[in-house]
């Protein structure tokens, strides 16, 4: 049985007096990213047509037949409406964003996505930087047929879905460097652990590292515990429910926990 003892109350009052803003930190990157890159400005397209894309999802109710490769969700059965999906397992509102605005000001030529589900994340990294090209996966097929349709119907030109579990893709791809990584599925601690190891081959000194739900269970948090204290990330921010890492071998190690 899934016991998880994170009290996620106290898990936010806690960051919430530790979070500081752009004039607590002393990092020019952190500086700029408080400063500059969360103060990105959505255009007013993206605006709109996020806006039909959400208004579509929520209103769904289609259900599919997922196929588990992860740790499942802690509500949710095997067949699920596309409108649950939608409102549990996908970055809508301030996270979505983020992955625009992150993407919109460092303009990564090559991101890669763990975690397509309905390509809500998808969706927001194409529209922010149309010259991104954009890898996704997700193992569940399913799923992966939605995802495609969305992003289809939303001209994601520069997206390519990919069905396939993290550990098949990551093992048969080791050449390919990506400038940002967001991992966002499969939540357990010792897995997260063991994609980071072989994204190793995958990523280079200034990759972003997006990872989702750090604080989902327990062992999500030890291992986010362990991640703010590895030698290979000498930057690492917290932004509550994400958590952003990049090795930057030229700055000191510092973690910064930041106001989101
Ligand atoms: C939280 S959702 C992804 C949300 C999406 N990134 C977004 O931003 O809207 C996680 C997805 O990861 C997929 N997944 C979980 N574990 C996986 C694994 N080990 N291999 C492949 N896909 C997996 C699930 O099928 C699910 O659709």
């Amino acid at each position: 049985m899934f016991i998880c003892t994170v009290n996620i109350l106290s898990e936010y009052i806690s960051y919430f007096l530790k979070a500081k803003g752009r004039h607590g930190t002393h990092s020019p990157f952190v500086y700029q990213f408080v400063s500059e890159c969360l103060k990105t400005n959505m255009d007013n397209n993206f605006v709109l047509e996020r806006k039909k894309l959400f208004n579509s999802l929520k209103k769904d109710k289609k259900t599919i037949e997922i196929t588990d490769f992860g740790v499942g969700s802690k509500r949710l059965g095997n067949i699920r409406s596309l409108k649950s999906i939608f409102k549990t397992n996908t970055s809508r509102g301030k996270y979505g964003t983020l992955l625009y605005k992150i993407t919109k000001f460092y303009k990564p030529k090559s991101i890669l996505e763990l975690g397509t589900s309905l390509g809500v994340g998808s969706f927001h990294f194409s529209k922010a930087n149309s010259d991104s090209q954009i890898i996704t996966l997700d193992g569940c097929s399913e799923i992966y047929k939605v995802a495609v349709q969305n992003l289809n119907i939303r001209e994601c030109v520069n997206v390519t879905c990919v069905n396939s579990t993290f550990i098949e893709y990551l093992k048969a791809n080791t050449n390919q460097k990506y400038d940002l990584i967001f991992i966002d599925g499969h939540h357990d601690g010792e897995a997260l652990l063991i994609y980071l190891e072989l994204l190793k081959q995958n990523s280079h000194n200034d990759t972003i590292f997006i990872l989702d739900d750090i604080r989902w269970s327990d062992s999500m948090l030890a291992a986010w515990n362990k991640i703010i204290q590895s030698k290979d990330y000498n930057l690492t921010m917290d932004l509550f429910r994400m958590g952003i890492i990049i090795p930057r071998k030229q700055q000191e190690k510092e973690h910064f926990i930041i106001r989101f």
